[in-house]
């Protein structure tokens, strides 16, 4: 595994090239860092399934550089996907469409739909800018964590968790810390409205603003449609995270800075927004098993939107 710290276009026409030799390229993004694979070469795809440790049902997202490509991939596109697509990529959102004959069972688990989403990062535009110019027409990319672990937000925490499953010829880049800090709202656009399949910063009044309709978040409701996200467990540190209870000596706290840190509790973050909350929260998961904490107590924000994201991610964390 090569690991760029400085990304040129020349690092990106060769990382483009190792993609479509079946190498994995793990890559920044504005949520969290995606461990890429040429979504057409079904050995390149298996090999994310055994570097993440993964179980190999569960459907990928395909990575695109502009919502002019999303007929490569998707077969049927309403009208308001297109108007999500519009109004919020490249961004932290993610459609999900009826299949084109592009997308094959080892992208989709099967299902008859395909995740598409265009990022917001400039690195990871690159790339898949460069990926199309060598004749790809979209990375499949999960975030570049094991399965069940926590996402990575820099290109460090990507090398430390994964170094040891990648092969000599992987990469990463490292485009800095993700701004945005938790994974891309996933919305069903396979019916007559939106549905949420994981909440994430582009909330259900965006989506229900910018397409007219009524908006079902099913993201606690039961669902057909496999969501690795939606496992009970899931984004968890090996800390044990605890919510809302009164953090007690050597304790990890992760709360709004208004919350004052008691004596001999460890202070991972104190952030004074919910973006900053977001941003930080898998980092401060990190740094609590890099510091060998047994308990992490975390405060959930209030409010809709974001903060309901970052709740869903907390909860998932704490669930034994
Ligand atoms: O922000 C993100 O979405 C990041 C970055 C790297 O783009 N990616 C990410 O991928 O979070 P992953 O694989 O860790 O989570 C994607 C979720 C999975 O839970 C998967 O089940 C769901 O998206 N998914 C993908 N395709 C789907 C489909 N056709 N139908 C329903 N869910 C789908
Ligand atoms: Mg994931």
């Amino acid at each position: 595994m090569t690991l760029f710290s400085v990304c040129t276009t020349d690092t990106l026409v060769d990382a483009a090239t190792a993609l479509k030799s079946g190498a994995l390229v793990a890559f920044p993004t504005e949520t969290v860092y995606g461990l890429g694979a040429d979504a057409q070469n079904p050995e390149a795809v298996a090999r994310i399934y055994s570097v993440k440790g993964r179980p190999a049902d569960h459907p990928l997202i395909v990575h695109i550089d502009s919502m002019d490509r999303m007929g490569d991939w998707a077969a049927d596109v309403p009208a308001f996907a297109i108007a999500l697509a519009r109004d919020y990529w490249p961004g932290p959102m993610t459609l999900v469409l009826q299949r084109s004959a592009i997308a094959k069972d080892f992208i989709t688990g099967g299902q008859e739909t395909v995740g598409l989403r265009v990022p917001a990062h400039p690195l990871a535009l690159g790339l898949l800018k460069a990926f199309h110019e060598a004749g790809g027409l979209g990375i499949a990319a999960p975030s570049a964590n094991r399965f069940g672990a926590v996402s990575p937000t820099t290109a460090d925490a990507v090398q430390e968790e994964l170094e040891s499953y990648m092969a000599d010829t992987d990469l990463i880049l490292d485009g800095g810390p993700s701004l945005v800090g938790v994974e891309s709202t996933i919305i069903d656009c396979t019916g007559d409205a939106p549905r949420i399949l994981r909440l994430g910063a582009i909330t259900q009044e965006m989506i229900e603003e910018t397409t007219g309709l009524v908006v079902t978040d099913a993201t606690s409701a039961q669902s057909d449609i496999r969501v690795s996200g939606s496992l009970e467990s899931h984004y968890s540190p090996k800390a044990k995270v605890i919510l809302d209870v009164v953090a007690v000596a050597g304790d990890g706290l992760i709360a709004p800075d208004q919350i004052p840190t008691p004596n001999g509790v460890i202070r991972l973050m104190a952030p004074s927004t919910n973006e900053q909350y977001a941003r930080d929260l898998y980092r401060a998961l990190r740094l609590a098993d890099q510091k060998g904490l047994e308990v992490v107590v975390a405060l959930q924000p209030g409010g809709d939107g974001l903060a309901a994201a970052i709740r869903d991610r907390l909860q998932r964390a704490a669930h034994e």
